[in-house]
């Protein structure tokens, strides 16, 4: 990706907005409620996959209203710009067993779904009572691997996007909305 030397340069890049932040909103209202309605009265583990998933794990744990317990997971696959590297690591692992929990899984995007599909290979090795996951955004003509998530929020085409937590190498995760990105 170009060098980004100036908030002229920042903006430059943002092409169109196409999901805003009140689109989002009601969408997380309506999957928090479906949560908390399936889920009354059970152990809930959030499992937000850093750093992409950072905004949409502060916002859905919000709009959930039964108990539920929230952990970190660091997954990488895109080092730098928007070129996947096909490689993915665990570079920061959760805290809790998993085994007393009802784990949701909760993803920025699913792209090629390998990232993701290493972390539920992982996380199914540890037997929590179930695991499910649910993601902000699904981009399916891009799957590489037989992956679907149980919850998406929002089916989007082959664009790369930002914003809402999601970046390009780390900047635009501040965008309240999801953005076309236009690249070199
Ligand atoms: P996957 O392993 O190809 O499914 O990619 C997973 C990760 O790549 C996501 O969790 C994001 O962090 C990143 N990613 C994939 N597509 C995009 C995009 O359009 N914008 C920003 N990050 C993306
Ligand atoms: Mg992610």
């Amino acid at each position: 990706m170009g060098d980004i030397k100036s908030v002229d340069d920042f903006n430059k890049r943002i092409k169109r907005v196409i999901i805003s932040e009140e689109e989002i909103e009601t969408a997380i209202k309506k999957v928090g409620k479906q949560i908390s309605d399936s889920y009354d009265g059970h152990p809930i583990l959030l499992v937000s996959i850093l750093n992409g998933a950072f905004v949409f794990m502060a916002d859905l744990c919000r709009a959930i209203t039964v108990p539920c317990e929230i952990g970190f997971m660091c997954a990488k696959s895109y080092y730098n710009g928007t070129v996947s590297s096909g490689v993915v690591k665990i570079t920061m692992d959760l805290q809790q067993d998993i085994s007393k929990y009802h784990v949701i899984i909760v993803e920025d995007i699913i792209d090629t779904g390998r990232t993701l599909n290493d972390v539920v290979k992982l996380l199914k090795t540890r037997n929590p009572l179930s695991l499910k996951i649910v993601t902000l955004l699904d981009k399916p003509s891009r799957r590489e691997v037989d992956l679907k998530a149980d919850i998406s929020l929002f089916t989007i085409p082959n664009h790369f996007v930002i914003g809402y937590g999601l970046d390009c190498g780390e900047y635009y995760r501040n965008l309240p909305y999801i953005a076309e990105y236009i690249e070199d």
